[in-house]
């Protein structure tokens, strides 16, 4: 699998449908779930927290939790609906995350975490991987993290996905925990020079295609978060510097092939808002940017769209940036 570039699991963002519209911009990033909780899949809905759009892939799934038994259930489910790795999270510091013991507090027991990917790798053939940060509280020193990546490795574990900053476990909010501890790329690096045969990712920060090109000469991969969700036009940048792909669509031509499965999607129930909001940043830094958001956000949320309305407004939605370019918007 290749996992040079690829495009982190974010809550509320990463869902099916951004998965889908950032596909038509990039076939070779790598493509997360948003985290979904092992327990929920125990419990729920499996078919609507699982499936997806077979033109998504490549796609891992990120699970949360802490009991080897669902989690491993969850892995087999996760190979049995598609995807084509399986991914846990030990990197969320959300409190609540940590009262129901996922996420980064995990990394303060690594004997539970080896359980648990032991149990997982049983279950699926799919390549198991971890995404964990570089430390939490005061346990930040380079040993640590050496350690726990030691222990992780004993179960065959072989991809390491690293956010270059610890999680504060305490008094600080999710928003808090993604920019105010300092990024340490040096550690991530250092793993990858004691660690040579595994494969690590760097995340955290990386905003361009010269920061990507400077993370792979020292690690085997990047994974970006925020910046690929609010310029998602990014990743044809990638396309081009990265994986050498000059054959990419245009902004337009990415909204042209987006409208059929948003009408595909409608017919199904799903209401157009849920599609469109992660289309907002498509025309970010271009001329025409704030029409696009501005037209958007006034009309994506139409209620109960009949397919004739949809046209109208996808028409509308598909030119609006050239619109207003020639002054024709209304
Ligand atoms: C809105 C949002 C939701 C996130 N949800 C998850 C998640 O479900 N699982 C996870 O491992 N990390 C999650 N993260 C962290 C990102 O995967 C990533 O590690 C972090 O944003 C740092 O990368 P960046 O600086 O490129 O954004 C989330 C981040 C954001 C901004």
């Amino acid at each position: 699998m290749n996992r040079k570039v690829s495009i982190a699991p974010m809550m509320d963002c990463t869902d099916r449908h951004e998965r889908y519209f950032l596909r038509l911009i990039s076939k070779n990033v790598l493509l997360y779930t948003e985290m979904i909780v092992s327990e929920a899949i125990d419990r729920g809905d499996k078919k609507k927290l699982l499936s997806f759009n077979i033109k998504e892939k490549p796609v891992s799934l990120q699970l949360g939790g802490s009991s080897p038994k669902l989690l491993a259930n969850a892995s087999k489910l996760g190979e049995e609906f598609g995807y084509d790795e399986i991914n846990l999270n030990l990197g969320c510091p959300s409190k609540k995350v940590q009262k129901n013991k996922f996420g980064a507090c995990l990394i303060k027991e690594p004997n539970l975490v080896a359980d648990c990917l032991t149990e997982m790798q049983a279950k699926t053939k799919l390549p198991v991987t971890v995404k964990t940060r570089i430390g939490y509280d005061n346990v930040e020193d380079y040993e640590n993290l050496y350690n726990f990546i030691n222990t992780l490795k004993s179960t065959g574990v072989k991809t390491f996905i690293v956010h270059a900053r610890k999680a504060v476990l305490g008094n600080f909010t999710p928003k808090q925990n993604l920019n105010i501890p300092p990024l340490k790329y040096e550690m991530v690096y250092k793993l990858k020079k004691d660690f040579n045969n595994l494969e690590i990712i760097i995340n955290g920060g990386i905003t361009s295609t010269d920061q990507i090109k400077n993370h792979l000469i020292k690690t085997d991969g990047v994974m970006i978060g925020r910046s690929a969700y609010h310029s998602p036009y990014l990743l044809a940048d990638i396309e081009k510097d990265i994986f050498n792909n000059q054959n990419i669509l245009s902004r337009q031509e990415v909204i042209e092939q987006l409208v059929p499965y948003v009408k595909e999607e409608i017919k199904k129930g799903t209401r157009m808002n849920q599609i469109m909001r992660h289309t907002l940043g498509l025309f970010h830094g271009q001329t025409g940017s704030s029409f696009w958001k501005r037209y958007l956000s006034e009309n994506m949320c139409v209620r109960d769209a009949d397919v004739k309305k949809i046209d109208h407004i996808m028409d509308k939605v598909k030119s609006a940036p050239k619109m207003h370019q020639v002054g024709q918007i209304d």
